[in-house]
């Protein structure tokens, strides 16, 4: 949810090098963006509505000479995306960008009203920039006025800030959203993450909450909210401009869909070298919580599975921004397990706190390294994805689903349940030559995709394991064709929802899961009397069923292990939902109204 970033140089390029370093950070918010930079004549101020390069073109007429900016990219919170409410924000002798959502706003607009203080925009961040600007009015010490506001101030936030006296300089502090400096020798940075600056450096330091720091193009000075001088570590980032690229590919999901058989093969290798927690001990847990949103919840949904099926531990499955408010029943023997790719999603880390809290142990499955999530956990397990860009996740997905595979048979190798491990091995270390196979369908997908994306509803049905990845898949094409769909259990779609199957109705239908196989074709055949069009996923080892009394296409994939099969069947949705949002000519990276890091409840 928003991205920021702030540069201060010896040079005079901040304006190119902050603009550059937001296209990377565009991932967190794309309805408006806007910068603030130092001249000789004072700070310049532009904002565009839309995406960074409406901002560019407006620059580009400009003289953008200068040493200091800071930049913004919004997802909307207070206040509809225009220009108006874009960032910066300037009030008094202060400008500042700003990702978080401040909860008081309300209050604080009040009290400033009162003292005289007018707001243009709607947004809380006006707010906060004008409750810094009135401390800094009765405490001239800039660094004490940010401390004093950032009392007063209730939510999350980063902000970069710049003094109107100061315009090389830059203040900047977190609380519940992340930010890093970043060290060059030309200049220095405060950024959102790391994506932004890795062109420049891979030297960066986390700033903790309660800490502020003053930057400017040759010195960084960190201070806790006394004021104290204190020394900060700085570390290198592993990930490197390069992976930051589409590589040929002409989306970053393309790209991140076909990087899939080396990340999910890099987890089972990594599992049977040397696996890493093996010291969360299983047997200590009578039952285990997992909390996650959106597609992480999906991959949990299968991580449920695999260690209540396998390792016989009960599972409860909830979404954070319930579990959060939620009567959770907590008790010294409950593991809670969250899942976050980005390790910064706001609820899930309310939950992990909550708990924490409350005794319990807290696993976490995350991919951004150095994240919130990942750093506040008891025991992090990264999944190592990468950067993962397109806002629809593809490998973080498949990457929890490994993981929870190898938990769960960590799980059941310490109780005593696996009976032949080499047998699991060897299948588990085949799997990138099954999802190779699995993403080299390339021309099913796109005859599927044909069929369906001029449609306006669309059902997704399966049972057991194969419900949970018709949410995965479900949403995946939602999120990035526009397409109405719905997942639901297929033996529930008869207690009311198949009363909305229409002659052409499309329904993907997958089973894979042989339990529950001649189950899930009946209720197929159920919706098939009905009129749908229905689109048949199944394995190989079914291949000589009778499709054709059923399905109007159907999707053969390899036939896998329960620890496996939901990559393969969800790697073939995600491109169905590629092909249909390309057809659809949909901004497949940058889906409407969404963002990659939800950073906000
Ligand atoms: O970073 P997280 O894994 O915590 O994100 C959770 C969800 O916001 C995320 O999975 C979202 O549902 C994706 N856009 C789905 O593609």
């Amino acid at each position: 949810m928003c991205g920021i970033i702030g540069y201060t140089t010896k040079k005079n390029n901040s304006v190119e090098v902050a603009l550059a370093g937001l296209k990377n950070l565009e991932y967190r918010g794309y309805d408006s963006s806007g910068i603030a930079f130092s001249t000789p004549d004072g700070l310049k101020m532009v904002k565009a509505k839309g995406k960074i390069s409406n901002l560019e073109e407006k620059l580009k007429s400009m003289d953008t000479t200068s040493s200091c900016a800071i930049a913004h990219t919004r997802w909307a919170t207070h206040g509809e995306p225009n220009e108006t409410n874009a960032h910066p924000h300037k009030v008094g002798k202060i400008t500042l960008v700003h990702n978080g959502i401040i909860e008081n706003y309300a209050t604080l607009k009040k009290e400033l009203i009162k003292k005289g203080y007018t707001f243009a925009s709607e947004t809380d961040t006006e707010v906060a920039t004008a409750y810094i600007d009135y401390c800094f009015s009765l405490e001239k010490n800039k660094l004490q006025a940010i401390v004093n506001a950032c009392k007063a101030i209730r939510g999350s936030y980063a902000f970069d800030i710049i003094f109107e006296d100061e315009p090389n300089t830059i203040y900047a502090t977190r609380k519940d959203s992340p930010l890093i400096v970043g060290y060059s020798n030309e200049g220095n940075f405060a950024a959102s993450d790391i994506s932004a600056i890795l062109a420049y450096t891979n030297k960066y330091t986390l700033i903790q909450e309660g800490e502020y720091a003053r930057i400017t193009s040759s010195v960084v000075t960190f201070y806790n909210e006394n004021l104290q001088e204190i020394s900060k570590e700085i570390k290198t980032a592993t990930w490197d401009a390069a992976q930051y690229q589409k590589n040929g590919y002409d989306h970053f999901m393309l790209k991140e869909i076909y990087e899939q058989p080396k990340v999910v093969q890099d987890i089972f290798e990594r599992y049977f070298d040397d696996c890493t927690y093996s010291d969360i001990d299983f047997t200590k847990f009578d039952k285990i919580h997992i909390v996650a949103c959106g597609s992480a919840m999906h991959a949990a949904l299968i991580g449920k599975y695999l260690l209540q099926t396998y390792a016989k531990i009960p599972v409860t499955t909830e979404i954070a921004s319930e579990y959060r408010y939620s009567e959770s029943l907590i008790t010294p023997t409950t593991l809670l397990i969250v899942v976050s790719q980005s390790g910064e999603t706001a609820d899930t880390l309310a939950a992990l706190r909550l708990a924490k809290e409350q005794g319990a142990f807290v696993v976490g499955i995350v991919n951004a390294v150095g994240s919130t999530i990942a750093r506040e956990v008891n025991k992090c397990i990264y999944t190592y994805a990468g950067p993962e860009i397109a806002v629809a996740t593809t490998k973080g997905y498949t990457s929890q689903v490994a993981i929870f595979s190898t938990l769960a048979l960590n799980a059941m190798k310490q109780k005593g349940l696996i009976e032949d491990e080499n047998a699991i091995k060897d299948e588990l270390l085949s799997i990138k030559d099954k999802l190779d196979y699995t993403l080299s369908l390339r021309d099913t997908y796109l005859d599927i995709a044909k069929d369906i994306y001029n449609h306006n509803d669309l059902f997704f049905i399966g049972r057991g394991i194969d419900s949970a990845i018709c949410m995965e898949g479900s949403l995946k094409l939602k999120e990035i064709s526009y397409m109405h769909s719905e997942s639901y259990s297929a033996g529930e779609l008869k207690h009311g929802t198949i009363s909305l199957i229409e002659q052409g109705t499309p329904v993907i239908a997958i089973a894979t899961n042989d339990n529950l196989f001649e189950k899930t074709v009946s209720n197929i055949k159920e919706t098939k009397a009905r009129g749908s069009y229905t689109i048949f996923v199944t394995t190989d080892d079914h291949k000589d069923c009778h499709f054709e009394e059923f399905a109007d296409k159907t999707i053969i994939l390899p036939k896998t292990s329960d620890f496996t099969q939901a990559i393969l069947d969800v790697a073939s949705l995600q491109l169905v939902a590629y092909e249909t949002a390309k057809l659809r000519d949909c901004d497949i990276d940058k889906p409407r109204n969404l963002a990659k890091s939800v950073t906000v409840e």
